[in-house]
């Protein structure tokens, strides 16, 4: 952790969650205890179409939500886009951005992510903005390097630690049960530290919150929180279990 700043433990439902599910934003939020409060902000990114819904139930309790993606674009002829302002409508103060599955899915490029991000960020949203290495790059010995360009090519210009979060989530970590070792998690953390301060300056690169992504479990939380520049987690399948998330989250409490 970086004792200086508040910790940030987002949830990314993906393509899951019915309306029957938003009880484990409920759950999340009764849990959600007064120690836990002082601690860490926690932030709940379902679908789209769950995010009004996630937004009332967790009116009060201090949760914020957040979107998963959002489209460049402002308003108009855009068919299954979705703007920042719209989630910031539907209560929204994130957006993740530069997911690797859209990166790869989507064929995102570094320039929609940073447009994705800038667009979140004018919005009054606070991109999440995702970078991360695949298998291939970290065995041939590059993962700092394509996590150095992806920052570079996807950081919106003058943000700061109150509108910009990144999270590292390498790539072949996602869903797989795999992790870094804490070793390589404080290496590109502190890179990617680093990094932001050339592009950001130094100050504003110190506030901003790093999270780890990529099969953080209740098991393997308290070693990668307690890393060096890890301000948090970028959680997808164990967000979908309150009692998993919450352990999560107590992990940086
Ligand atoms: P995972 O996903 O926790 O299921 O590995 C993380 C993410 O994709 O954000």
């Amino acid at each position: 952790m970086t004792r200086s700043i508040r910790p940030l433990v987002a949830g990314n439902w993906k393509m899951n969650g019915m309306k029957a599910d938003i009880v484990i934003a409920s759950e999340v939020a009764k849990g959600y205890d007064a120690g836990l409060k002082a601690a860490v902000d926690l932030a709940i990114c379902p679908p789209a179409s769950l995010l009004i819904t996630a937004s009332v139930v967790l009116v009060g309790s201090r949760i914020a939500t957040g979107g998963q993606d959002c489209s460049t674009q402002g308003s108009g002829a855009f068919t299954g886009e979705i703007s920042a302002a719209m989630l910031a409508d539907a209560g929204a103060s994130f957006a993740i951005v530069g997911h690797s599955e859209r990166r790869t899915l989507h064929g995102e490029s570094n320039a929609t992510v940073k447009a994705k991000a800038e667009a979140a960020q004018k919005a009054l949203l606070v991109p999440i903005v995702c970078v991360g290495e695949t298998k291939d790059e970290r065995e041939a010995g590059k993962a700092l390097a394509v996590v150095k360009k992806q920052l570079r090519g996807s950081i919106p210009d003058g943000a700061t630690g109150a509108t910009l979060v990144v999270a590292y989530e390498p790539v072949w970590a996602i869903g797989t049960g795999l992790t870094p070792t804490a070793a390589d998690v404080a290496e590109m953390h502190e890179a990617i530290r680093a990094e932001l301060g050339r592009l950001l300056g130094k100050a504003a690169a110190a506030g901003v919150r790093l999270l780890y992504g990529g099969s953080v479990k209740p098991s393997n939380a308290v070693e990668l929180m307690n890393v060096a520049n890890v301000d948090g987690a970028l959680v997808g399948g164990a967000s979908l279990k309150a009692e998993e998330f919450l352990a999560i989250a107590r992990a940086c409490g």
